[in-house]
């Protein structure tokens, strides 16, 4: 990978003396000099629909933000990343979730060696364990057949098998789903209420099958399982493992031919597209969830060939620097208009926080420039009744991707064409504003006096100009769903390769992790603790007076 300063490239010094001209400007005013506009700024990709017209640029911001991708390196990138290199080099590993879904089965080589031979045989194992799950071929200790399963894990582990089924359930198999991520003990005891030992099977899910939580949990399913099933015997035939690691695997008691392997160029939160998705396939049947990998492959193609003018990750990614670099944006919202996607924000909050939340560079210095921004977000139309209100007339700038399919799964009455006449109302809303004369007029209108005008008509001021991509899709279909996950995983690429950043690692979530090892012990008795902060001593002392 090159590690290149953004802030040193002639597109950054461009970009600087360009938002000087750009920063007052009003996309009104964009719209009303070009009437092409829309056109312009929008792309087709299979199914789905993207306008990214309403962004506070022109073509020469657009052409400059692409010279910067270019300036960063993102083809060498994108070669390198689909070459397997070790591109995660704090880690000295490749980056390579793109082999799990490649579909056309040519040769993907890591160090030299093609891993589509390993790749295909665990894709082989998981559609015989889930036919035999989904059919009821595959039994528990009594001779019935699985009704629930049960996933353990937590960050990647969960949040991708999680988003997805909860954004798949029209293509529901027979199979409940149940996932359980948290420490929590209210997690699996709530989780397990109404679970028969007898037809439920756990799937325990960790890359290095040693993660406190996920290995706490599945523990504690172990113990519930045996309380009644009696015999460790038993345990084969309702605990499967998902893993890296098969020493741990073989440790916890789970038989090698119950574990299904993924590798370590497979990141966490890379990780749906592995081993990881059989919950995903037991959902929804495993021909569906080779739908969802087809969806991704189609946009690793796109991704890997197409031009950057007409690279859909790219211009997410591009208009996202533009927002976070130069308008000082801090947070990025994403808003689908689709019940089934209640958990796309909360999965890209790992997806894109855990991998772009970094502040040294490549070289191995301090940044002295932003990078990743917060992901956050909600379903619309919920979001409007809850935190719009700072959208449109707060004093942060929230650039938002606004997300909904043209077709409904439930097309009851009229509440799609009412869900979709919000989304639309809102991103217009959000670009045109509302001017002080038309707030005038409207109060002279509805016989407000000139006095109650001049008292309210600040208030009801909207500047609008506030940037929105729509993102628009025909329905929610694995392939349409595998294919948007992936634009905003290479989106994500895109942006740690133009930060100078290493996208694949996550090391900040280790010292949390360790001073919970230390701190656990502590809390095994009763005496006073000294040995922290003051702040820190008083609250495990307090807890211990608490408990
Ligand atoms: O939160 C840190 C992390 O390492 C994530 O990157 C990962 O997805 C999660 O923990 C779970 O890890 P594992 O799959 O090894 O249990």
């Amino acid at each position: 990978m090159k590690t290149v300063n953004p802030t040193s490239t002639n597109a950054w010094k461009a970009l600087e003396a360009h938002y000087a001209e750009m920063k007052n400007v009003h996309m009104n005013e964009l719209f009303s000099a070009d009437a092409d506009r829309a056109e312009k700024f929008s792309l087709t990709f299979e199914d789905i629909f993207v306008d990214f017209s309403k962004n506070i640029i022109d073509e020469k911001t657009f052409q400059l933000l692409l010279d910067l991708a270019k300036e960063t390196g993102v083809a060498e990138g994108i070669k390198s990343m689909f070459a397997g290199e070790h591109i995660n080099q704090t880690e000295d590993r490749a980056v390579y979730h793109v082999a799990l879904r490649n579909q056309s089965n040519a040769p993907m080589s890591v160090d030299g060696e093609d891993v589509m031979t390993e790749v295909n045989h665990v894709k082989r194992q998981m559609k015989e364990f889930t036919n035999k799950v989904v059919s009821g071929e595959w039994k528990g200790y009594t001779g019935k057949a699985i009704t629930d399963v049960v996933n353990i894990g937590i960050g990647g582990s969960d949040l991708g098998p999680y988003m997805v089924t909860e954004a798949l359930k029209p293509y529901k198999t027979n199979i409940d789903i149940h996932f359980v991520s948290n420490v929590d003990g209210t997690h699996i005891s709530e989780t397990l209420k109404g679970l028969n030992p007898e037809t439920t099977l756990f799937i325990i899910a960790s890359k290095t099958f040693t993660t406190q939580e996920t290995m706490t949990n599945a523990n504690s399913a172990r113990e519930w399982f045996l309380n009644a099933a009696k015999s460790e015997n038993h345990i084969m035939m309702h605990f499967v493992a998902l893993s890296t690691n098969e020493e741990k695997v073989r440790e916890f008691g789970i038989a090698p031919e119950n574990m299904f392997r993924f590798w370590d160029w497979v990141g966490g939160r890379y990780s749906l597209w592995s081993a990881i998705g059989l919950s995903i396939a037991c959902s929804i049947g495993y021909d569906n969830y080779e739908e969802l990998l087809e969806g991704a492959h189609a946009m690793d193609n796109h991704f890997k060939s197409a031009e950057f003018g007409e690279n859909l990750p790219i211009i997410l990614a591009v208009l996202g620097v533009w927002y976070n670099n130069f308008f000082g944006a801090e947070s990025h919202a994403l808003l689908p208009y689709d019940q089934y996607m209640h958990r796309f924000a909360a999965y890209f909050q790992q997806g894109d926080m855990e991998s772009n939340g970094k502040c040294v560079d490549r070289a191995g210095n301090p940044v002295d420039y932003q990078t990743g921004p917060i992901i956050w977000g909600e379903p619309g139309t919920n979001g409007q009744h809850a935190f719009y209100q700072l959208i449109h007339q707060g004093t942060k700038l929230i650039p938002a991707d606004f997300i909904a399919p043209a077709v409904s799964q439930n097309p009851i009455g009229d509440h799609h064409p009412k869900l979709l006449s919000n989304f639309f109302a809102q991103t217009e809303a959000l670009m045109t504003g509302k001017s002080e004369e038309t707030v005038v007029a409207e109060f002279k209108a509805a016989g407000k006096s000139d006095e109650e005008i001049e008292k309210l008509k600040t208030f009801k001021v909207f500047e609008g100009n506030r940037p929105t991509n729509s993102i628009l899709f025909k329905k929610l279909t694995p392939f349409t769903l595998g294919a948007m996950i992936a634009m905003y995983e290479h989106k994500i690429f895109v942006q740690g390769v133009m930060w100078n950043i290493f996208s694949f690692d996550q090391w900040g979530v280790e010292l949390g992790k360790q001073l919970a090892n230390k701190i656990l012990p502590e809390l095994q008795n009763d005496d006073k603790v000294a040995s922290h902060d003051s702040s820190t001593n008083q609250l495990i002392n307090k807890y211990k007076e608490m408990r």
